[in-house]
């Protein structure tokens, strides 16, 4: 069987006129040729953010797929993904398929994708690009499970001019280890863990040299909220600031899930984060493959060749 799409360029619908667009004649299990790639690539440097429709994909195939844009990332902590450590759970469902309890560490952590974040901002290079695929989603009429983004080019375009240059020197701290200090019932992490990921420090303004040198603001609520020079009472009221300044929707992007959605986002200019659900009472299952980063976060003092 061959799809008769299978060697048309690709359609698609933009959701929003700056953010998002939906992909539905592409088959990421078997259309994959450069054409087809430059073309999505291109899109995503666009758009930021694409879904693709009716996607029959398992581990494999969503990795194969994946790697078409680069080195994948391996899951930070040892042992804890059976086959592919390429593979995150994005589930409150165990790699069996058993529904877990809430205050189960893999859903302590799915609870902590509800603040805002991008992925492996906790690398020094954080993460390029997530491809997530939807297996089991929340029932049509529940509330939450949404997949909800915010674009930070907008965002630092309507910044005041004095927040500009505020937070123009500044650096937020960013640590794995530090989830814990959210989420208090997680397991420590073995010293090797922890050695693993050290904190580091990202720019809160990044500049982006594929885009001209054009600014975005970069911060997350996942792990540290510390901003690097202040007090750590100003850093969290700075903090607080910006995560109260980018509840703005007209920033915002909200993906409703159909079932094998597969998602692909650009976390140098997107945070995302799951709306909560009733994680006792509704199955959610997704797997994500994930994209390294190729270059540190620039910020307005680095010296970019
Ligand atoms: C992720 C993530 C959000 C979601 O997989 O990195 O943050 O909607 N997921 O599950
Ligand atoms: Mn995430």
């Amino acid at each position: 069987f061959i799809s008769k799409d299978r060697n048309m360029t690709i359609k698609f619908e933009d959701i929003t006129d700056h953010t998002g667009t939906i992909i539905n004649n592409f088959d990421a299990s078997r259309d994959v040729n450069d054409e087809k790639i430059l073309q999505i690539k291109e899109l995503i440097q666009k758009k930021h953010f694409i879904c693709f429709r009716n996607q029959n994909l398992n581990e494999d195939t969503l990795l194969n797929f994946a790697r078409q844009f680069g080195t994948l990332e391996s899951y930070p902590e040892k042992d804890k993904t059976k086959k592919n450590v390429q593979i995150f759970n994005v589930a409150n469902v165990s790699s069996e398929g058993d529904h877990l309890n809430e205050d189960d560490p893999r859903v302590v952590l799915q609870k902590n994708n509800s603040r805002w974040h991008t992925d492996s901002s906790y690398r020094f290079y954080p993460a390029l690009f997530s491809l997530l695929y939807g297996k089991e989603i929340l029932p049509k009429k529940s509330v939450g499970g949404q997949t909800q983004f915010c674009n930070m080019l907008l965002a630092y375009d309507d910044l005041p001019k004095e927040m500009k240059e505020k937070l123009q020197p500044l650096h937020q701290v960013h640590s794995y280890n530090d989830i814990r200090r959210l989420e208090p019932s997680l397991p420590e992490l073995s010293i090797e863990e922890k050695q693993g990921f050290p904190p580091v420090t990202h720019p809160l303004i990044r500049i982006h040299p594929d885009r001209n040198m054009t600014k975005s603001l970069f911060f997350t609520s996942n792990t540290s909220l510390e901003i690097g020079g202040m007090s750590f009472k100003e850093g969290k009221e700075l903090h607080s600031w910006l995560v109260n300044y980018i509840e703005n929707k007209k920033f915002h992007l909200t993906h409703d899930w159909q079932i094998n959605d597969l998602i692909m986002w650009d976390n140098r200019v997107l945070l995302h984060r799951v709306i909560p659900y009733d994680y006792s009472k509704f199955r959610r299952a997704m797997i994500r493959g994930t994209v390294e980063g190729i270059t540190p976060v620039y910020g307005p003092y680095s010296q970019i060749n």
